[in-house]
């Protein structure tokens, strides 16, 4: 399906049809997309030993990371949480690459406990591990490269000024912590940001982390992190995977030659394996002329798709109920009380109250940045799988909201 095309059905399923059943706002994912995402990866670099670990930050649901599974892919998770959500869907910890940020001892020592990789990005907390395992358990070891990449600075963090990763002039320091505790380095890691469309980022980071890595003995891998780049609009330049994956995998391989063993060479994409699975339904409240615009008010807004509010980012958004309609120009905007503007000055197939509206593009940090904003419901989750739509979470009720208040006896 192309960006430009307005998706009435997925596998021969009506979007229309989902809303119908289910109600609206929903989320519907691609079961088709998802997997094939995978597949391309895989054929990208297929010259290399590859473990994909899906970053479960973009979507969580546990049918989702089945999937993942089943294509052959592991996984990434950032918090005790997402571990433990990856476990429930049949992961074993070994296949979870746990990368965190700022969290406390504590916390780490339960991830150990699961049996994930462990991914450490600061010295303190680096030092705090080797007084307390040693070398009795492999760790990785986070880089910020300094590299200025991704869609926009939100979500650009391979920089100097980045909170994530040690800096690669902090190498000397780590070494001294390696050296003095023992520590089993098995890997090496960088994600410089997302939405990062040029092979030579790519490359430019992955000669960083070799560079690097020719000061660790014993390494089993080398993780190069996510960010490739989707189409969101049409006309939009995405990420030559082919082309990325060869000139990686190239320079990979004479690297592993040039360190004397065979290394696994990780990719931890989020984006890429789902964004363009994800469609959010949702349905026009109003349509409100004033004397410069006329808005669609929808049953949604900024807590359940933030990305249009939080990074500028465009969202395809169609009509579903009149899918033939002239196009008009409208702002579609959210029922949060804020400027919760979804797309401006867009062209969208004639709408009135009560059409159903799909938003592309919303598998990836969409539910999974939802919020209960303005004591909305979050919405249901459906999964197209073997040409039929499954319900994978239930929409949230109005119990949800007071489910963990306290109530006192005022
Ligand atoms: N690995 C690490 C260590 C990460 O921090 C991230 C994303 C990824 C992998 C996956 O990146 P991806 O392939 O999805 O670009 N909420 C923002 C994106 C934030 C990304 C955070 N880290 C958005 O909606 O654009």
């Amino acid at each position: 399906m192309s960006l430009s095309q307005n998706p009435i059905s997925i596998q021969g399923v009506s979007l229309e049809s989902v809303a119908n059943e289910f109600g609206t706002p929903v989320y519907v994912y691609d079961e088709e997309k998802i997997t094939s995402q995978i597949k391309t990866l895989q054929a990208a670099f297929s010259k290399v030993p590859l473990k994909i670990k899906y970053a479960t930050k973009a979507l969580t649901n546990i049918n989702i990371l089945k999937l993942v599974k089943k294509a052959g892919g592991e996984v990434d998770a950032v918090s005790v949480e997402e571990v433990r959500i990856c476990l429930e869907a049949g992961y074993e910890g070994k296949d979870v690459m746990y990368t965190p940020n700022g969290v406390s001892m504590d916390e780490i020592k339960q991830v150990v406990a699961l049996g994930a990789m462990i991914n450490l990005d600061n010295i303190p907390v680096l030092e705090q591990f080797g007084q307390e395992y040693g070398n009795s358990v492999p760790v990785c070891i986070r880089i910020n490269p300094h590299i200025m990449a991704g869609g926009n600075a939100k979500i650009s963090v391979g920089h100097i000024a980045s909170k994530f990763g040690i800096s690669i002039h902090q190498l000397d320091e780590i070494l001294e912590v390696v050296n003095k505790y023992d520590l089993q380095i098995a890997g090496l890691h960088l994600h410089t940001g997302s939405d990062i469309l040029d092979a030579e980022v790519f490359l430019k980071g992955a000669n960083v982390l070799f560079e690097a890595a020719m000061q660790f003995k014993d390494l089993k891998f080398l993780d190069f992190g996510g960010g490739f780049k989707v189409g969101y609009k049409e006309g939009d330049v995405v990420t030559d995977i082919m082309n990325v994956g060869d000139k990686v995998s190239d320079a990979f391989l004479e690297f592993c030659k040039k360190y004397g063993r065979d290394l696994e060479l990780w990719l931890e994409p989020g984006k890429f394996v789902v964004s363009e699975s994800g469609y959010l339904i949702v349905q026009a409240n109003v349509v409100k002329k004033t004397p410069q615009i006329t808005f669609i008010g929808v049953n949604s807004g900024l807590n359940h798709l933030i990305r249009p509010m939080m990074y500028d980012a465009y969202h395809s958004i169609y009509n579903l109920s009149n899918p033939e309609g002239e196009l008009k120009k409208y702002n579609v905007v959210g029922y949060i009380c804020e400027t919760d503007t979804i797309a401006s000055d867009r062209e969208i197939a004639e709408v009135k109250m009560g059409d159903f509206l799909v938003i592309k593009n919303a598998g990836a940090y969409g539910i999974s940045m939802a919020s209960n904003y303005n004591s909305r419901l979050r919405p249901a989750e459906v999964l197209v799988w073997e040409g039929k739509a499954k319900l994978i979470r239930k929409r949230e009720e109005f119990q949800d909201l007071l489910h963990n208040q306290v109530i006192l006896d005022i």
